[in-house]
């Protein structure tokens, strides 16, 4: 005997507690639980199998691109487009919308997803993840446009991550907590193993690309150096700092011990309001912070109220514990 939750089981049982989990997006779940394992697989063999490096090619963004970052779309893509769960995807690593082929029959969701999160990671061994948000495909549409996908986060049914680390971890939420599942290797299945997850409200931890600093507006200025000045400084506590470079070890870090976590609009490349996308990073994870109690905000307005323009868009990203995230928010009224 085992009392043991694995992920099916788990997504079966909000099924019968949540009328707004259905069928169809149980099965979509498992689906990108299978391509996530998937990715894991081949992040774990990446060496082996001599697919590290980059692909010599760049993304929509203007980015090179990584062997496994194709590879790892190309899994995502191939593992849904047949499923009849979905009408339509977007990913990072494709500029249009990614259609439902004729001989698929096409579903009520839509899936916007980052196939391989931190790639700037996957050669020197540091974690890197998936993450992914799922939407409703607007009523009588069968083949989605870029403007039905452009709906603000609140209207997420579903988002989550999976981070390849030194275990394989996926955390969701379908809008009732947080919870996460730990790959197990020996049996292929996710078992849930950090039932409800929650963002301590206080911390001492902040994350942030310090190298950026002298693009920084002054809210984040005065933010960055007050936590610098330690217990000598106003807020009269010593604070520690992190960076992976791979929001979602620092999502999932925040998840278990608190922290915030900032890529906020800067002036390096004016063109660009922020580093990370909305659709498939910001959304999602602001999404899951906040069904764990935490908060997040783009400064100036909450992340997932931002009203998407374009289906690439980039946006400032705070997020974390409550009471940090309110206090970075609070220096940008008035700027
Ligand atoms: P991606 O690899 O999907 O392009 O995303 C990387 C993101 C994010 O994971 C991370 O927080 C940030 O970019 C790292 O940026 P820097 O390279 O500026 O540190
Ligand atoms: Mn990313
Ligand atoms: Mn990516």
């Amino acid at each position: 005997m085992h009392n043991h939750i694995s992920l099916n089981q788990f997504i079966s049982q909000e099924n019968t507690k949540h009328s707004s989990i259905d069928y169809d997006l149980a099965g979509l779940l498992n689906q990108v639980a299978i391509s996530c394992k998937r990715i894991s697989n081949l992040v774990n063999r990446s060496g082996l199998m001599h697919i590290l490096g980059a692909a010599g090619t760049e993304n929509v963004q203007g980015e090179g691109q990584k062997k496994l970052d194709i590879i790892s779309n190309n899994v995502m893509v191939k593992d849904l487009e047949w499923t009849g769960y979905l009408s339509g995807m977007v990913s990072e690593e494709v500029e249009e919308i990614i259609s439902i082929p004729n001989q698929y029959s096409k579903g009520k969701y839509l899936l916007l997803f980052d196939p391989l999160d931190g790639s700037s990671n996957i050669d020197i061994n540091v974690s890197v993840g998936t993450i992914f948000s799922v939407l409703h495909t607007p009523n009588g549409v069968t083949h989605p446009k870029d403007e039905h996908f452009l709906q603000p986060g609140t209207q997420q049914v579903c988002a989550g991550f999976c981070v390849y680390g030194p275990t394989t971890m996926l955390v969701l939420t379908i809008g009732h907590g947080v919870n996460g599942f730990t790959l197990d290797r020996d049996i292929g299945d996710f078992i849930l193993t950090h039932p409800n997850m929650t963002v301590p409200e206080d911390t001492s931890e902040f994350a942030i690309n310090m190298s950026n600093q002298r693009f920084w507006e002054a809210p984040v200025q005065r933010y960055i150096q007050e936590c610098l000045q330690g217990k000598e400084g106003p807020r009269s506590k010593n604070f520690n700092m992190r960076w992976v470079a791979s929001m979602v070890a620092e999502v999932y870090r925040i998840l278990t011990r608190g922290g915030i976590f900032m890529y906020p609009r800067d002036q390096k490349d004016p063109s660009k309001p922020g580093r990370l996308r909305l659709m498939y990073e910001a959304n999602p994870m602001s999404f899951i912070i906040e069904q764990a109690g935490g908060l997040s905000s783009t400064g100036y307005e909450p992340i997932l109220a931002v009203k998407p323009t374009h289906i690439h868009q980039r946006v400032p990203v705070i997020i974390g514990s409550k009471n940090e995230v309110s206090q970075v928010i609070s220096y940008h009224k008035g700027n």
